[in-house]
């Protein structure tokens, strides 16, 4: 097969870049008689060319002026690789609209300009691919995109935050969450500024991404309703255990009478189930829909070569494809409205510390019945001087659990409630049809 030569730029050249270029270098050959391109990394921008860096380029490859790679007809695929929203969003748009094919691995990006971003991929007759932004070198986008075109995704659950992963694993295994946080950072799982990892807006933007393309509806960042890790303490990982749980970051997105329903929380997992299973810095996504019932994927969702496996796949994706077919159009062709947040419904987990005396647990057990919550498993015991009341309730609406924990706080027998949690413990099998 004759080879043919491809030069690629970068957007920045750090973690990732670095990784992208030693990558394409150490694995030449391989790429070439897999694919029969040679793709050839001929310049990246970075902000400091003079900077010291761990697998530096060949002179002239490094360069702080955009218009080097935009006005070069020979470049004709650019992976962005530099992260930000600006000024990152307009060179990739720039880019697109100049008819050059981009590959990202930006998911705020992806996430908060998706809808303009795929519309100029569009007028400039080019595809953007983003398999990097959602959980590194798991091919999950690519799954969705392509192999599950006609499979009518209806529930995508994930762990998609590793850093979050595996602080939560840590503090499993007895530390707190301070001492899991620290060992996270000096292990390499967490940035130095971690809030984005841990108060759940990256986890949100890679659940906005994948219900995107899983429903094929723009769901932004601001779509999705989200929270984080900061305020699980070890009371909440020793009740889940005594439940037989476990506590994860847990990515939710679902189709619900035509209305999508995306949401990022602290979760109890049944310890049976698959996600209870992914432990320290893991990702997994488990898709469930009508042809294909249950697709769980599972790996490293960060890391600058694993990142950069999944952006040169892209890469070799779009050279493969150029010019051809449904992959250029935006996977949101239609528009969905969103499930009002109240009507989002799943079963849950909350805390109760009331008074030991006769005919609490009765005044408890009825206003959750007003408001038609029943009670799936219940655990109590001694606390002092009154009780802690572990509640799981069957399938409930937000908003009627809402309502039911102001009301329980109001009561004289109730001294605290915790923040609610949602629990997973089954996998929709039955409505699978597999029951
Ligand atoms: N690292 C991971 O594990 C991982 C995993 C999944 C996705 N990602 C995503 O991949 C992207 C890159 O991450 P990274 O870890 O490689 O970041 P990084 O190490 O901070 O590298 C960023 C690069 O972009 C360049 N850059 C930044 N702002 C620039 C500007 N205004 N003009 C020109 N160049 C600029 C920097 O130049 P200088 O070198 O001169 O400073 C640097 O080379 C981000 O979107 C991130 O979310 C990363």
């Amino acid at each position: 097969m004759a080879s043919v030569d491809v030069p690629v730029a970068l957007l920045g050249y750090g973690t990732v870049g670095a990784a992208v270029n030693r990558l394409l270098t150490d694995s030449a050959d391989d790429i070439e008689r897999a694919t029969g391109h040679r793709i050839r990394l001929v310049k990246a921008l970075v902000r400091d060319p003079r900077k010291e860096r761990d697998y530096p380029p060949p002179g002239g490859v490094l360069t702080t002026d955009f218009s080097e790679i935009a006005n070069d007809p020979s470049i004709q695929v650019v992976a962005e690789v530099m992260g930000g929203v600006d000024p990152a969003g307009g060179y990739v748009l720039d880019l697109l609209r100049g008819g050059k094919h981009v590959v990202t691995a930006n998911k705020q990006l992806v996430a908060r300009r998706g809808a303009e971003l795929f519309e100029a991929a569009s007028e400039g007759g080019v595809q953007l691919r983003f398999e990097a932004s959602v959980c590194a070198a798991i091919p999950v986008i690519k799954v969705l995109r392509e192999s599950l075109v006609v499979s009518n995704v209806h529930r995508v659950l994930g762990i998609v935050n590793g850093t979050t992963n595996f602080v939560l694993t840590e503090m499993e295994a007895g530390k707190t969450y301070d001492e899991a946080l620290a060992e996270a950072q000096r292990r390499g799982f967490a940035e130095a500024d971690p809030s984005d990892d841990v108060n759940g807006a990256d986890a949100a933007a890679k659940m906005a991404i994948l219900a995107t393309v899983a429903f094929n509806s723009r769901v932004g960042l601001e779509d999705v309703d989200y929270s984080g890790i900061t305020a699980i303490d070890p009371l909440d990982i020793a009740a889940a255990d005594q439940l037989d749980m476990v506590i994860r970051l847990v990515g939710a997105a679902r189709l619900v009478d035509g209305q999508f329903d995306v949401r990022v929380q602290a979760a109890l997992v049944d310890k049976q189930h698959p996600l209870a299973k992914v432990n320290g810095a893991f990702n997994a996504v488990m898709l469930q829909g009508d042809a294909i019932r249950e697709i769980t994927l599972e790996g490293p969702g960060a890391g600058g070569i694993e990142t950069a496996s999944a952006v040169i796949a892209d890469m070799a994706s779009v050279i493969g494809t150029m010019g051809t077919g449904f992959l250029q159009n935006d996977a949101a062709w239609r528009e969905l409205p969103r499930l009002p947040s109240g009507d989002s419904t799943s079963p849950f987990y909350f805390r109760l510390s009331v008074e030991d005396r006769p005919g609490a647990l009765a005044r408890v057990a009825d206003e959750l019945a007003q408001r038609e919550i029943s009670i799936a498993r219940l655990l109590q015991h001694q606390n002092g001087s009154g009780a802690a009341l572990h509640v799981v309730t069957h399938e409930a609406r937000v908003g009627a659990l809402d309502d039911a924990l102001v009301a329980l706080g109001a009561l004289p027998e109730v001294h605290a409630a915790s923040r609610p949690m949602p629990v997973v413990s089954d996998r929709g099998v039955a409505e699978l049809g597999w029951a």
